[in-house]
């Protein structure tokens, strides 16, 4: 996809760059420009400058510069395309409408379409929670030391028992049944006729990275099986290309990003600092998501469950990072089950203990390979030496280039 030249300058033109950052970073005016803590790297004293003249910025301690566009990009994790899409909208141009085939264009409709029930939908189990039948589920997320604000940036809601609220909502909305049958928060049976997928369970929407609600997650918040009720793939659901919590977490401008394995896991860590946690939307770690998070990080820190499925998820997930170009590494929650319990017992500080101790995932999987041997008998140590030996092997032909680039973590391998 390609803008003409024109369109692309009218859209620099028109989008003043003191005005697009100032809504990014705090700028204050010194002589003719404008200067600010640099957003694309850390630092104390202001040395980010932007100039209304030349509509350019530049910051004298790391080096990056450019133009609106490009700060845009590099700000958001934008292509060129989404930037100029961002500052069109921002500015009020109407971009020229991309060639679709008539198939792809029922396709992109159909999408739309299914957005807006899913935020309708949201809304209506984000007002029912607030409302008297809410009762129990907030006090159920606040027991589960939930803040007010957390709740709200989550857009946490609530589905309560009954055959077909929100449906009849929806309903009365203008839906149409064909659009109902396939969002995948509805049961069509014919003698039953329709029902809420949702019924008696805390709602944790699942957003995209643009914020849209493209699923749902429902937490029972007793004994009912299952624990977590998942909405189906459907066309704006893509499991194995989305993650839980990514919408915030892509500008949280941490130098690496947390997988953990749970939605509240991943609302924890937020609210306890931990910004850049993300988590799988109920099925296996996917290459999908590997190449999702190389766009905003270059290390990923596992936190999956200390269980043994949770050690054997992080075993599957290593390889899949590691293709994927990303270093991983990975974090002890012990004696923890997960970090939602490890953060309310030992706090975030301890946990941020955890992250300057994670483990390399070599050393981790050596270690847990080790397991399968007794070192004791010398059969089994040759077994362990040669299971060793093949997987250094391995990581010698395939990360050659890491081993350049990445010198102080391969060294001590
Ligand atoms: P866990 O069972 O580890 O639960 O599931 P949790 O995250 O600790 O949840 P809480 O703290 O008891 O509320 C981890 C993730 O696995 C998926 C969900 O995505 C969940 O967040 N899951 C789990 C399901 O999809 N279905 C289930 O029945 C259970
Ligand atoms: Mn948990």
């Amino acid at each position: 996809m390609r803008y003409p030249e024109d369109v692309v300058e009218e859209v620099r033109a028109r989008n003043d760059i003191v005005d697009v950052i100032s809504s990014y970073v705090h700028l204050q005016k010194k002589g003719s420009n404008y200067f600010g803590l640099c957003p694309f790297h850390n630092e104390k004293s202001p040395s980010f400058s932007v100039s209304p003249q030349k509509q350019i910025y530049y910051c004298f301690g790391c080096g990056a510069g450019g133009n609106v566009i490009s700060f845009i990009q590099n700000y958001e994790n934008y292509t060129f395309p989404e930037a100029v899409k961002l500052l069109a909208e921002r500015a009020g141009i109407t971009l020229p409408e991309v060639t679709y085939s008539e198939e792809a264009r029922k396709r992109e409709d159909l999408k739309t379409e299914l957005l807006k029930v899913n935020k309708e939908a949201g809304k209506f189990y984000y007002y029912q929670l607030r409302n008297e039948s809410g009762k129990t589920a907030m006090q159920y997320l606040k027991n589960r030391g939930l803040e007010d604000e957390t709740i709200r940036k989550f857009g946490l809601g609530f589905a309560r028992t009954g055959q077909d609220l929100l449906y009849r909502y929806l309903k009365d909305q203008g839906f149409r049944d064909e659009l109902l049958k396939i969002c995948g928060i509805f049961t069509y049976d014919e003698k039953r006729g329709v029902t809420d997928k949702f019924w008696s369970r805390v709602i944790f929407p699942i957003m995209d990275v643009n914020h849209r609600i493209i699923g749902f997650g429902g937490r029972t918040m007793g004994e009912a099986k299952p624990k977590y009720l998942n909405s189906p793939e459907t066309p704006v659901f893509d499991k194995g290309r989305n993650l839980y919590g990514l919408n915030h977490a892509r500008t949280s401008r941490k130098k690496n990003m947390i997988l953990c394995e749970g939605y509240m896991d991943v609302i924890a860590m937020h609210q306890a600092g931990f910004t850049q946690a993300v988590a799988s939307l109920g099925t296996a770690f996917t290459s999908g998501q590997a190449n999702l998070l190389k766009r905003y990080t270059e290390e990923v820190l596992l936190t999956y469950d200390s269980d043994e499925a949770g050690i054997k998820a992080a075993l599957r997930a290593i390889p899949i990072l590691k293709e994927a170009g990303l270093t991983g590494r990975v974090i002890d929650l012990k004696p923890y089950k997960d970090p939602d319990e490890f953060i309310k017992n030992l706090g975030a500080e301890e946990f941020e203990k955890r992250i300057e101790n994670a483990e390399n995932s070599f050393f981790y999987e050596i270690r847990m390979l080790e397991r399968d041997y007794d070192l004791k008998d010398p059969q089994g140590k040759t077994g362990f030496a040669e299971a060793t030996a093949k997987k250094i092997l391995r990581l010698k032909s395939r990360s050659s280039g890491t081993i350049t680039s990445k010198p102080s973590r391969i060294n001590t391998v």
